[in-house]
This record gives structure tokens, sequence and C-alpha cells, in this order.
């Protein structure tokens, strides 16, 4: 079998399709380089002393593992310098980290989730990181938080690296959800799955369950609908999957379809669900769209959202179409 390597897609993505610009090429490149050196981090666990707490609290007030900061800075510290970059923004960062002066400034702003499922790192459960691109408007001179607060269809590219078994890095540019395997002997990032599909209806979803008794109406009910099986409405049984990352399980939705939801509760009101809009929600949103998915936020799709701030947060249904359209037509006013 011939190997395309992560190279070699993008250069015939820019020279065949005309869609990635060399800068953004490099910057895909450079996320990836970056992954490679998380993903080392990540699997020498005890051994390297990457696991356990930072006792430290990110701006969302969650406490930091000694992985979330690593693979923050892994992140920052190789993309500052190649010039293809005006700022970036993460889950772990207050504000925007723009690049320093000594290095010349690009056009494109990058947002991540440097390490997604932190729950999991100390007990060996794949994790991943997150990242959506955007452009700077025209013109911009010093990059501030409201040049990033663009919507989820204005994305250039998303992805994700998954550190499972394997080291996956999934991508989208636009042009359909390409997966990449981390050659490890060779160092190299090699295509293996192109253009994946998510089926339009699944007997599979995710969602964590014991927040049941504080969801609203509308995610009862057709989480009730899914628990009746054969008996109940949807005449078929339904199976359920919860990892706690959620790279992971956006993972097996687009490789064998299902639903993921991350509602917003009665636990927190003021808190319109967990998952952060700019880092999680929509690079997610653009990958199982690209892969011919749905993602709403229960009223919305997600790429429409407008973002007032860095870190908002919204609830989350995404995957197979069928099932996404279904449980939003719940939240729909008769
Ligand atoms: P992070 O580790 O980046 O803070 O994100 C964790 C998220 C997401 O990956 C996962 O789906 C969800 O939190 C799990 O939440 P619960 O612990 O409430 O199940
Ligand atoms: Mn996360
Ligand atoms: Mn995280």
């Amino acid at each position: 079998m011939k190997r395309i390597s992560l190279t070699q897609y993008l250069i015939e993505e820019q020279r065949l399709h005309n869609k990635i610009p060399a800068e953004l090429r490099l910057l895909i490149e450079v996320v990836a380089r970056a992954c490679k050196t998380i993903s080392h981090a990540v699997g020498k666990g005890a051994l390297g002393e990457v696991l356990g707490s930072a006792h430290s609290e990110n701006v969302q007030g969650e406490v930091q593992k000694k992985l979330d900061i690593i693979s923050n800075d892994i992140l920052l510290e190789a993309n500052e310098w190649g010039g293809h970059l005006a700022a970036m923004a993460s889950e772990e960062m207050e504000t925007i980290h723009p690049i320093p002066n000594r290095y010349p400034m690009g056009e494109y702003l990058l947002l991540f989730d440097p390490l997604d499922g932190s729950s999991n790192i100390d007990v060996n459960v794949s994790i991943g990181t997150i990242f959506s691109v955007l452009k700077a408007a025209d013109g911009m001179q010093a990059p501030t938080e409201a040049d990033f607060l663009q919507p989820g269809t204005r994305q250039v590219v998303a992805g994700y690296a998954l550190y499972g078994p394997q080291t996956l890095l999934v991508l989208t540019t636009g042009d359909g959800v390409q997966c990449f395997t981390l050659d490890r002997e060779m160092g190299a990032w090699v295509m293996t799955h192109k253009n994946m599909e998510i089926p339009a209806d699944t007997q599979e979803y995710a969602i964590n369950a014991s927040n049941a008794r504080h969801w609203q109406a509308p995610v009862k009910r057709y989480i009730d609908e899914l628990l009746a099986g054969t008996t109940g409405p949807r005449s078929k049984d339904f199976n359920m999957r919860w990892i706690a990352s959620m790279v992971t399980d956006v993972h097996r939705i687009l490789t064998r379809g299902g639903i993921f939801m991350y509602p917003a509760d009665a636990r927190e009101p003021d808190k319109p669900g967990k998952l952060r809009l700019m880092y999680e929600a929509n690079p997610m949103a653009f990958l199982v769209e690209q892969a011919g998915g749905a993602a709403t936020d229960g009223q919305q799709r997600i790429l429409d959202i407008q973002p007032e701030k860095l870190h908002q947060r919204v609830p989350v249904f995404l995957g197979s179409k069928n099932e996404v359209e279904l449980v939003t037509s719940y939240h729909k006013p008769k």
C-alpha cells in the first residue's frame, strides 16, 4: 500500500485544490509536531514524572494536572517562532498569548484544549489535544481577545490528536476529515483513513448519566426513549458508552457513528453546559459536519453561534445526523 504522509497530503491539497496556503500548511505541521511531543510525554507516564496534579487552578476553576500545563507549554513553544500566527488561546490560559515581538507575526489565530480528558490521565485512558484555527481580520495590528470571537463557520482548520493505544491525528481543512496514524519508528504521520464518514443513524449514545436528575425536560425525554429500547417509541435497543474524554468519544463517533451529548443542566444554572465553545465544541462540530454528521446546542447549529467570551461554555449534541436532529427538535417550542 502506498503510504501518504501528512506533508504529502497537505502539499497535494495546496497544489491540486488550492485549498491550503503555505502558511497554513506550516501551521498544521507545527501543531502536529507539538502533538508528537505531547504524545511522547504522555507515553512516559510515571517514568517521566508527568502524572498527578499541578496543584494550581485554571481560569475555569478546575484543578490543573501536570500534563495540562506541560501540553500547554509544548504547544506555545512550538508555535511561537514560525511566523504563521498572530496569537494563541488555550483552556489553560486566562487570556490570549500574542506572538512575542522577537518573532514575525502571521495572520492566523490558534486555539487549543491542550489536554482533553484530564481526569483520565492518571488512569491510562485515552486523552487528546483539540485545536481550531481562525484567520485574523485583515489589517489587524495587535491581536486582542475580540479577534478570536468569530463563529465556528470561520474556522479554516480543526482537528485533534488522540493519545491512545495508537496516536492519531484527525484533521479537517474544510475538505473532508482525514485520519493519520503516528508511525512511532519513523516519527511520521501516515494517512490511515480517508474521508471519514458518520452514518446518519446509530444505536449508540454517550452522555454522563450520573447527571440525569439535573437534566432539562427535552434531554430527559430523549434519553428515556432510548432507554425504553424495543418496547418504547423508538422500537430499537440503544447501547451506551461514556469515556469522559470528549476527544475519544468523538473519535468513536467518527469511526462508527453515535451521538455525544453534554447538555446544560440544573447543577450550575448560570453555566450553559460544561464544554467550551471555542476550543472544544467548535472544532469538534467542524469535524463532525465535515464527516456528514450534525452538531447543535439543542437550539441551533454550534458553528453559527456568535461567541461572546473566550472561555464561553455551550451545551453540545453532536454525531449521527438523524439522532442530533431528533434531540434538537425536542428542544423546539411547539
Ligand atoms: P478537560 O479535561 O479538557 O477539562 O475536558 C473534559 C471534558 C470532556 O473531555 C469530557 O467529555 C467531559 O469533560 C467529561 O465530563 P464529566 O467528568 O462530567 O463526565
Ligand atoms: Mn476538554
Ligand atoms: Mn483540557
